[in-house]
């Protein structure tokens, strides 16, 4: 039977029993924002709320997350709760205030200039601050009074998302160690050698190592993190179970690569798309032109001055192409206050202008910068109207863009590029992929992608869809839910002893697999 919103509801319900489902997740799925006197609400460019809003709404629950729109407190209750989705409730968001220093430390700092460079092999350098770490501490201690306010004296299953959380596991177990605990690491895991770097490993280790499940994309990254512990800390590595024992309790580590809901990217009227295409190409002064699309967070793990240099490349090698097609970059502005980020945006702007004018004339753009956030309503039309979607990150955890962009082909045209460094290129074989450092290989792979022919399209397509739509976010929840209701119950079943050691070690060789069965 396929996974679907209902089947999740089920399994919620069944493997769950009364147990409450809370959510942790820095990023809110909705952020209220005053629009002169008004308020009103938007979703934040982000693969992971995208992911797991349509989760939530299935299991109902608690997501705590920061409240970061400056209208948020304006809507939520004194203990920062509030229904959503707004138009018709059906979870609760608990939104956590943070004060700026907070948010300086915590999540430009530490998560984002230390332990996001760090995990991604982007060749930019983490940097580790004593006062960020500090910060990083005391908002996941916040969390985790957030989380155990919320859970109260229930049973509960806690689902931690990312690495803004990396001790919050540690801090919950000790508070309850009967909690069932997962972790939702959404980025990569370095190789121990680049991890050893980081000042605060230990901590961060055992602060993971307070989950019952830790789970990643692939199982390269799972991999990884089980020989960063075996190097770092004293305890039992079992590489066949994919698990480590340390105190007599056990983590299982195991890979499940993440999806979206397709049935949000299906197909609007033929109508409806026709006629917001000729908007779209109005609006951007395009005539009849072929349209290239990248679609993602200005963040210098996408590979975006990559993918220009390739545009500007098959301009060089292809001059026959001039005003053939037009590259249109949607970049939501992300992390704004990080340099790093900043300078990526001058450069993208560089870059582009300098592409232009080498190609273009006054007719004619070859690229197309949209520097700025895009609904996914708006997204979706480009996704439809594109020859080829673009994703050409230097590495990636998963990235979500790539499989929108074919939930969202229903008319089975259009060619995916992408770049070998994502967990998606592992789901999504029929992409053309490429190495983004390769110039000439991701330009020939762009000039593919113009010219292929119609039969090829579809070939590839449907394969890809057809990964997609069995291998949903229904899917990716259920199999951890389903982990979750086999952990509660072996708790159960260790009548009077809530320690997780005693219901750990009874599932440690459990795959989410057999779980789920
Ligand atoms: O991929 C990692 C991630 O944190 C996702 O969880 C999220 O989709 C994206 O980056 C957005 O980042 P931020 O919440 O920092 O804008």
């Amino acid at each position: 039977m396929p996974w679907s919103k209902e089947r999740l509801e089920e399994v919620a319900r069944a493997r769950l029993g009364g147990s409450k489902l809370i959510v942790v997740a820095n990023r809110e799925p909705f952020i209220h924002v005053y629009d002169g006197e008004e308020i009103r609400w938007m979703k934040p460019a982000s693969g992971l709320t995208t992911a797991l809003d349509p989760v939530m709404q299935a299991c109902s629950g608690v997501w705590v997350a920061h409240g970061s729109g400056d209208a948020d407190r304006e809507v939520s209750d004194e203990r920062g709760r509030v229904g959503v989705p707004p138009e018709n409730p059906t979870y609760t968001l608990r939104r956590v205030w943070l004060s700026k220093q907070e948010q300086q430390g915590y999540y430009y700092g530490f998560a984002n200039e230390g332990l996001w460079p760090l995990c991604h092999i982007a060749y930019t350098r983490p940097r580790f601050d004593a006062r960020d770490w500090d910060q990083y501490y005391r908002v996941n201690r916040k969390f985790a009074d957030a989380v155990l306010d919320e859970v109260d004296d229930e049973p509960a299953v806690v689902f931690v998302q990312d690495y803004h959380f990396a001790l919050l596991p540690r801090m919950l177990r000790d508070a309850r160690p009967d909690l069932v605990i997962l972790h939702f690491w959404h980025i990569p895991w370095p190789n121990r050698e680049v991890f050893r770097v980081c000042p605060y490993q230990n901590e961060i280790l055992d602060g993971l190592l307070g989950n019952d499940l830790l789970s990643f994309h692939i199982q390269y990254h799972c991999n990884n993190f089980l020989e960063t512990v075996d190097r770092a800390l004293e305890s039992k590595v079992d590489m066949e179970e994919f698990s480590v024992t340390r105190g007599g309790k056990t983590t299982l580590v195991q890979a499940q690569p993440i999806s979206i809901d397709p049935d949000l990217w299906s197909q609007p009227s033929v109508e409806e798309m026709k006629r917001e295409e000729r908007r779209i190409r109005k609006r951007l002064h395009l005539r009849d032109q072929l349209l290239l699309l990248g679609v993602d967070r200005v963040d210098y793990t996408k590979g975006i001055p990559e993918r220009f240099r390739a545009v500007d490349r098959l301009l060089e090698l292809h001059p026959e192409l001039r005003a053939k097609f037009s590259f249109i970059q949607v970049g939501a502005p992300s992390r704004v206050y990080i340099p790093n980020y900043r300078h990526l945006n001058e450069e993208l702007h560089a870059l582009v202008e300098e592409i232009n004018w080498r190609h273009g004339d006054d007719s004619w753009r070859p690229i197309i910068f949209l520097n700025e956030h895009h609904r996914p309503e708006q997204v979706h039309p480009l996704y439809r109207m594109a020859t080829a979607c673009v994703v050409s990150s230097v590495h990636d955890g998963m990235n979500l863009v790539a499989k929108e962009f074919v939930a969202a082909r229903g008319d089975l045209r259009g060619t995916l590029v992408l770049s070998r460094f994502t967990g998606a290129a592992q789901d999504l074989t029929d992409a053309l992929l490429i190495n983004p450092f390769a110039v000439d290989e991701f330009a020939e792979a762009l000039r593919l992608a113009l010219e292929m022919p119609e039969e090829e399209q579809e070939r590839r397509m449907r394969r890809m869809r057809q990964q997609v739509m069995d291998n949903n976010i229904y899917r990716w929840a259920g199999m951890l839910l389903s982990h979750a209701g086999k952990l509660l119950e072996a708790r159960h079943a260790g009548v009077g002893d809530k320690s997780n050691g005693v219901a750990s070690d009874k599932l440690g060789s459990l795959s989410l697999a057999e779980a789920s069965s």
